[in-house]
């Protein structure tokens, strides 16, 4: 893909369903007693992924007018093939903990980047609970012996992942008993939001314990999904970056476990703001609106460089590429450390953003679980690589507006593995 350089972005946005959202949503509708609709399902090819593998788990989903209809009361079978889980995590790990909680065997196979990042973090929760999982050196593919009685537990996450802990939770349905998983840092939220929306209780305690009593099974219902706010952060960053623009982003979600990126571009001078504010099944949402005003060094109090650590690291997780970019712009640049989580993604994240940032001219430190980004930089139009991952492809899209030149992006056409409308889209609001 190339792209040159944009003036502005300018219009009104509306985004293709949350990713995590539509993952959890399709699996609860093929878990309900009664029957459930899906609107505005992502057209991430992720979440296809995970639709494919519940028709293979022999679960009915009828496509319908821009809808996705489940009946309720079906079964899981034992699937005549291998589940295939293309690239996505997700995918793989959440419907890992819903196997585990059935009397099947079935295998979960991926794409050669899934097949190399780490599944022990999930097969240790579910294989105390009483499943079986077959590995090869901790990683996919993994054959899986269910069982409809499970053993609840109480887990401590040795990792921040709300993928391993989703899967504890979706196998808690099927434990006799209250399976506890707890948290080191809050991670996304959405199961459990998403659990109390179609009902079954799930408690979060202010000691970052979350609990669920099994055996329990959800109601069923109609669920518009929220837009995507990860796939709305590129256009927002690209508006903030670029003077005069002036965008509207409607019915996207607000979950303040993922749009902890909406305050860090605050605090560096953006103007976003908020309105509208509503929910659906306990998911915020609204509309956000960007004005440009940023360019060439967003202020700072001082010429400190911004930190970003700790327990912020997991509600930006899937933006720390994007921050890494705009990071370049501001005065002082912006120091990542706490993620190595992000060497373990589509990518190696860290290694990747620092290649691609480099090679525009932007000078970084690596460290083991983070990146030191210097700024402000003027970025040069440069010959770059999604390395298969689509948040590297799309952060430097973003890069390649505000660079001088022209930028190229080889195997940009993974963007399609969580948003195959976003070239489209962001040729829709640039002005030239
Ligand atoms: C996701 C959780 C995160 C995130 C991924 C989606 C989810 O992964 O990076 O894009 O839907 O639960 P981890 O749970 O591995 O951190």
């Amino acid at each position: 893909m190339k792209l040159i350089p944009a003036r502005k972005l300018a219009g009104r946005l509306r985004l293709p369903g949350d990713k995590s959202i539509s993952h959890r949503a399709a699996l609860i509708a093929a878990l309900s007693t009664g029957s459930s609709e899906i609107s505005n399902f992502s057209s991430a090819r992720d979440c296809a992924s995970t639709v494919d593998c519940l028709r293979d788990l022999g679960i009915s989903v009828e496509s319908k007018s821009g809808k996705l209809l489940f009946p309720g009361r079906q079964q899981l079978k034992t699937p005549r093939k291998r589940l295939d889980c293309g690239n996505s995590g997700s995918t793989l790990r959440i419907l890992a903990g819903v196997l585990a909680g059935h009397n099947l065997t079935a295998e979960l196979v991926g794409d050669e980047s899934l097949s190399s990042r780490p599944m022990r973090r999930i097969i240790e929760p579910l294989e105390l609970m009483g499943a079986k999982i077959k590995a090869t050196d901790g990683k996919a593919p993994l054959k899986i012996h269910g069982s409809k009685d499970l053993t609840p537990i109480t887990y401590k996450l040795p990792v921040a992942s709300a993928q391993v802990k989703s899967a504890i939770l979706f196998a808690g349905l099927n434990a006799r008993g209250r399976t506890t998983v707890v948290e080191t840092s809050p991670t996304r939220d959405h199961t459990e939001r998403l659990f109390n929306g179609f009902g079954v209780p799930v408690t979060t305690n202010p000691d970052l314990s979350i609990t669920l009593d099994g055996p329990a099974r959800f109601s069923g219902g109609a669920i518009t999904i929220p837009g995507d706010v990860s796939s709305a952060a590129y256009f927002i960053a690209a508006a903030m970056l670029l003077p005069e623009s002036e965008l509207i982003i409607e019915g996207v979600g607000l979950n303040p476990t993922r749009a902890a990126f909406l305050s860090v571009f605050n605090s560096w001078g953006a103007d976003i703001s908020t309105s509208n504010l509503q929910t659906e099944r306990n998911e915020p949402y609204g509309t956000i609106e960007i004005q440009g005003n940023v360019r060439g060094g967003i202020s700072q109090t001082g010429n400190r460089q911004f930190a970003i650590g700790n327990h912020l690291i997991p509600s930006l997780i899937d933006e720390l590429p994007l921050l890494a970019v705009v990071g370049s712009q501001i005065d002082g640049g912006i120091r990542i450390r706490d993620a190595a989580e992000l060497r373990h993604k589509e990518s190696d994240r860290l290694a990747t953003t620092a290649k691609n940032l480099r090679a525009m001219g932007v000078e970084v430190e690596e460290f083991e679980d983070g990146l030191s980004v210097s700024g402000p930089t003027r970025l040069r139009g440069a010959l770059l690589d999604s390395y298969g991952d689509h948040r590297i492809a799309m952060a430097f899209s973003i890069a390649a507006l505000i660079a001088d030149g022209e930028t190229e992006i080889a195997g940009a056409e993974c963007v399609a593995v969580s948003f195959p409308e976003f070239v489209d889209l962001l040729h829709s609001v640039v002005v030239r």
